[in-house]
């Protein structure tokens, strides 16, 4: 017996130092953590519960058969975060570079069918050189196996991705369907062909932070949500995400006691829009003031400026927010706003998250470029992810308000339960200037002073639609509401939601436009 429980300890050592010592202090001279380093630091102390620790390759070829280390190159299990359930799998890029092979997805696939069943979230830990070579078509189809269980737990459980050194070719296509990806700037990159392949066929010298390096994928491309300085912060980021995320689409997302006043007012928000209606203010300055302790996780902070998205907490209970940002490209919809937002809002309706949208957006930008790339279809799907969300919705309107963009940011007509504007809300088809120019043109040609015609009429049109009273008028907006009360007007809303049942038709899925 004493023989045996040896045995079994000396088992569990070999498997714990992965690809031996050598490789373990490599990993740490690139700044990086080992997988189970990783695990510890992302999960509760202690908590870990590892599941096929035991299992090895089952290939012959390339000399395989002499070199089997136990794990096969990923750690995989549960424990809890917060005290709250997780699965994770954490890739070992000392074993064979954590190169996914046939019996290294049989483990991933193993805790997400697990996860599925228990409805408990899953965290990727991605360190990986792709699909191992000496296994052809199976490791292919390893991944394909994942890909599939990624999409059928596509809002059933919160799927989170962290990039954590390679990622490539086949890889991305795992954490590109989980709901967050996370990148660790200098030490992660993604990308589909590296940049050897991509001299040959594109003649394009790039190196690999400049093809698919955290910050690339923070700014330019979109596909990174979140960038971290080092291994420690992007764990500990993650951690934070899921606070505010319930761990499957049946539950509610968890509330905590924040000890921030309900009706605590804001009388700074009552001066906060300035006089001229063409001058910037930043959009952030209004969410920190009135959500729990002025603490937002925001979501693709450095892409698509434009809009904000992100997690906050009104008396405890999490919400997402989306709001136009007027500082930056005067808080138009572009291609890469309405598809980052998009995303965002389906995912918090997804997983029982209320909205609360702050708007002050002059429309989606005009010219060639973005109609070239379809802001038609890009836009529609903002417009879509507003009209299908049932979640409780309520829109702040604190300026301007115009045209489709009004109709798109959450407003009554697409289902949003209530709707307050600040009373320099400006809720219109068009801009002043913009409309004026079109219904007086003719007038205009023929003045004998069409400067100061133009003028006159602008300040017309200014005092007739510039302002939300006709929206109000019509119920259009429930409420015009004091700045300062913005808090509390929202929790009180957000309380009377809190049973809301709304439905869609039902059908086999709806055909967002893509
Ligand atoms: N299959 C099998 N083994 C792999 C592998 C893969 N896809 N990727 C890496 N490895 C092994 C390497 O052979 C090496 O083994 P060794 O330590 O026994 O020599 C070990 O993992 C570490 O790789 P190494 O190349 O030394 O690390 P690096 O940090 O210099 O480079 C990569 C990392 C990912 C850039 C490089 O390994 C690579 O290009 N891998 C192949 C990527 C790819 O094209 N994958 C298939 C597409 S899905």
């Amino acid at each position: 017996m004493k023989n045996t429980i040896e045995y079994l300890l000396k088992l569990r050592q070999e498997a714990k130092l992965g690809g031996g010592l050598k490789r373990i202090e490599e990993q740490h001279k690139k700044g990086k953590l080992t997988a189970r380093e990783r695990i510890d630091i992302l999960l509760d102390e202690g908590s870990f519960q590892e599941i096929d620790m035991f299992v090895r390759h089952r290939t012959y070829d390339f000399g395989m058969d002499k070199t089997r280390p136990l794990g096969d190159g990923v750690v995989t299990g549960y424990g809890t975060i917060d005290g709250r359930l997780v699965f994770v799998f954490s890739q070992d890029f000392t074993v064979f570079g954590g190169s996914l092979s046939e019996a290294h997805a049989e483990k991933i696939c193993k805790i997400m069918d697990l996860a599925m069943k228990v409805g408990a979230p899953v965290i990727g830990l991605n360190d990986s050189g792709g699909a191992r070579i000496q296994e052809g078509v199976a490791s292919l189809g390893g991944y394909a196996e994942i890909f599939l269980r990624n999409t059928l737990a596509s809002g059933v459980i919160p799927q989170i991705s962290a990039i954590m050194g390679p990622c490539a070719g086949g890889a991305v296509y795992s954490p590109a369907i989980t709901d967050f990806i996370f990148m660790v700037k200098n030490t992660s990159y993604m990308f589909v062909t590296g940049p050897n392949v991509v001299k040959t066929v594109t003649h394009e010298d790039v190196t690999f932070e400049e093809l698919g390096g955290a910050t690339v994928h923070a700014t330019k491309s979109g596909v990174a949500h979140f960038i971290c300085d080092d291994d420690v912060e992007c764990l500990m980021h993650i951690r934070k995400l899921l606070s505010y995320l319930p761990s499957n689409n049946m539950e509610d997302p968890p509330r905590i006691e924040t000890g921030d006043d309900p009706n605590r007012e804001e009388p700074k928000l009552d001066s906060i829009i300035p006089d001229n209606p063409n001058k910037p203010y930043d959009m952030k300055e209004i969410i920190l003031s009135v959500v729990d302790n002025g603490e937002f996780l925001e979501v693709h902070e450095y892409f698509a400026q434009n809009i904000i998205c992100g997690f906050a907490r009104f008396d405890g209970y999490p919400v997402g927010i989306v709001a136009n940002q007027p500082s930056v490209l005067a808080g138009v919809l572009d291609i890469d706003a309405s598809v980052k937002a998009a995303r965002f809002v389906r995912f918090c309706d997804a997983f029982n998250i209320p909205i609360v949208t702050f708007v002050d957006v002059p429309g989606f930008m005009p010219g060639t470029d973005q109609e070239w790339r379809g802001i038609i279809k890009h836009g529609a799907k903002l417009l879509y992810a507003y009209c299908e969300a049932t979640v409780p919705k309520i829109t702040i309107i604190t300026r301007k308000a115009y045209g489709g963009a009004y109709d798109v940011m959450g407003s009554k007509h697409i289902r949003s339960d209530i709707n307050y504007a600040w009373p320099t809300a400006e809720i219109a088809v068009m801009g002043p200037k913009g409309a004026v120019e079109i219904i007086f043109k003719k007038e205009i040609e023929k003045s004998e002073n069409p400067e100061e015609l133009e003028e006159k009429l602008i300040q017309e049109y200014r005092d007739k639609f510039a302002h939300p009273y006709i929206a109000a008028e019509r119920g259009y907006i429930d409420d015009v509401i004091e700045p300062r009360k913005t808090r509390q007007m929202i929790i009180k809303a957000l309380r009377m939601l809190e049973n809301k049942v709304d439905t869609n038709p039902k059908k086999k899925h709806g055909n967002i436009p893509l």
